[in-house]
């Protein structure tokens, strides 16, 4: 089985969010299950100066729409093979993946994202330039959305996957960028990609793929609903028969409290009290009182209203009262990075903000923190309240996708059943949040119930292995088709 993997991130070349951790480890959980499968990724500085020994494969100039770009070939510390579209014009420049230096989208966005969908459609085509040519082509989010647009026009040869990783993100671009891009102008109607009047990259996906997955069960489902549908509710509800929610895995040798060298002392199940050296670590380098006792809160994430972060800010000082303290790392909104500075200032020594994005510091907060915080509006998966519950540090979330698929409320019951692996509020407001923010600070403080609880989950299992298997089910059940 060959599997042609389409991205815009990966880690840990290039990550803003989950999409990279998922685009690193799924690949390499298939490719352990002996599919050949490649990754495609643009050619970002980042990329290549990663990975200066790739080679030069061919060289791609699809006129009149995208300038010429080379694909080169290497492989990603893993072993996945890697596809990297090198195009100096729309990929090698400062600034980020989608956004420069100020945080604005690049203007070009539809040809950088277009020419990714297009190569991907032109390595899946029976007249692909390559010999290798994949049985399935599986497509993320809408920066690879028009592929399964593209393979639809054209002499295509492979299925396709589409995964929805978050629906609040999808691509609109104007109209005249359909023929720009090389679309034909009849794909322009509400059967194929226009969503409003413009185009739409995510929506072009959902329309043409073979098949259409998102990362959990409980996603799929509210997709399908006006709440969380962002307007594709009803094509998503239309499409049903062909959605499946497969819950995301996290890389569990990444994330691992027994051998992650980012962590002042490792430790597991066996040795938990190696934790507290983390937190004491933890304490320090945020400029907090050094304390054992007080539990400690932590928060890891883009600071958007998705995460709820707004509702975190807002009860943070009476949060400190409970008392605990609370470690914040995250950028994006800038209001909400002011208020997390203006509060570092305001209670120092008691809530400390980082602002900036830094993969050690977000280990050392899933091991030093004693209670997680993850209050989404809405988390197609989420993987920061998986790899808290590895590290032994309980989440606080909000009951919506993936977070009600990963954590069980801690109740007598669950106590009783052994689940109990966090603390779930289901409104989506300060009080609630503040509520169980306080519920499990008393949990905390009974230190039987608290090991039990961090028992249930270091205990989990929440490798890759099944859900790479589902993956895997579908691409043979497509190949059958
Ligand atoms: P999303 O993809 O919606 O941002 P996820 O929970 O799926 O949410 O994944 C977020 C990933 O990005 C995690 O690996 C998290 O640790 C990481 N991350 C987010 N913000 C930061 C940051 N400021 N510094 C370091 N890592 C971050
Ligand atoms: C998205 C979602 C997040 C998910 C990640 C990886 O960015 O917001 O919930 O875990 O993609 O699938």
């Amino acid at each position: 089985m060959r599997v042609l993997f389409a991205t815009s991130e990966v880690a840990p070349l290039i990550k803003t969010g989950g999409l990279a951790d998922v685009s690193a480890a799924l690949p390499a959980a298939l490719h352990e299950m002996a599919v050949d499968i490649h990754i495609l990724l643009p050619g970002y500085p980042q990329v290549l100066k990663a990975l200066p020994h790739l080679q030069v494969a061919i060289e791609i100039y699809i006129q009149p729409n995208f300038p010429v770009a080379r694909l080169l070939t290497g492989s990603l510390p893993n072993g996945v093979p890697l596809l990297v579209i090198e195009c100096a014009e729309l990929y090698e420049r400062g600034g980020g993946a989608y956004q420069d230096e100020h945080g604005l989208d690049w203007p070009d966005n539809a040809q950088r994202f277009g020419l990714l969908s297009r190569i991907a459609a032109l390595l899946s085509c029976a007249d692909s330039p390559l010999d290798w040519k994949p049985d399935i082509v599986h497509c993320n989010d809408w920066q690879t959305g028009l592929t399964p647009a593209y393979l639809h026009f054209s002499n295509g040869a492979a299925r396709c996957v589409m995964t929805v990783h978050n629906l609040a993100f999808q691509g609109i671009f104007p109209p005249q960028m359909v023929a720009e891009l090389g679309l034909p102008i009849e794909c322009f109607q509400p059967d194929g990609v226009e969503f409003y009047d413009n185009l739409s990259f995510m929506k072009a996906g959902l329309y043409y793929a073979d098949h259409i997955t998102t990362v959990s069960p409980s996603y799929a489902n509210e997709i399908q609903t006006d709440a969380l549908g962002f307007g594709l509710q009803g094509l998503l509800s239309y499409r049903r028969e062909s959605l499946t929610g497969i819950l995301n895995g996290i890389d569990t040798t990444e994330w691992d409290p027994a051998t992650d060298p980012n962590l002042a002392q490792p430790y597991n199940l066996s040795n938990i009290n190696g934790k507290s050296a983390n937190k004491r670590e933890l304490q320090k380098r945020m400029g907090l009182h050094i304390d054992p006792d007080l539990p400690l809160f932590g928060l890891v994430g883009r600071f958007t209203p998705q995460k709820g972060v707004d509702l975190v800010l807002e009860i943070a000082p009476q949060l400190i009262t409970l008392p605990a303290q609370l470690v914040l790392l995250g950028s994006g909104d800038v209001e909400m990075q002011r208020i997390a500075l203006e509060l570092t200032h305001h209670y120092s020594g008691q809530i400390s903000a980082y602002v900036g994005f830094d993969e050690g510091l977000s280990h050392l907060i899933e091991a030093g923190a004693d209670i997680f915080l993850m209050p989404s509006r809405f988390e197609p998966c989420g993987l920061n309240q998986m790899y808290s519950q590895r590290y032994g540090t309980p989440p606080v979330v909000h009951a919506t996708g993936g977070l009600i698929d990963t954590v069980s409320d801690c109740n007598t019951i669950s106590l009783k059943q052994g689940i109990a692996s966090g603390f779930v509020f289901n409104s989506m407001d300060a009080p609630s949040l503040l509520a169980t923010a306080q519920r499990a600070v008393l949990t905390y403080h009974d230190k039987k119930i608290w090991r039990a609880l961090q028992y249930n989950c270091m205990i989990k299992d929440f490798g890759w292995d099944q859900s790479a298997a589902a993956y895997h089910d579908i691409y043979t059940h497509l190949m059958r088709r």
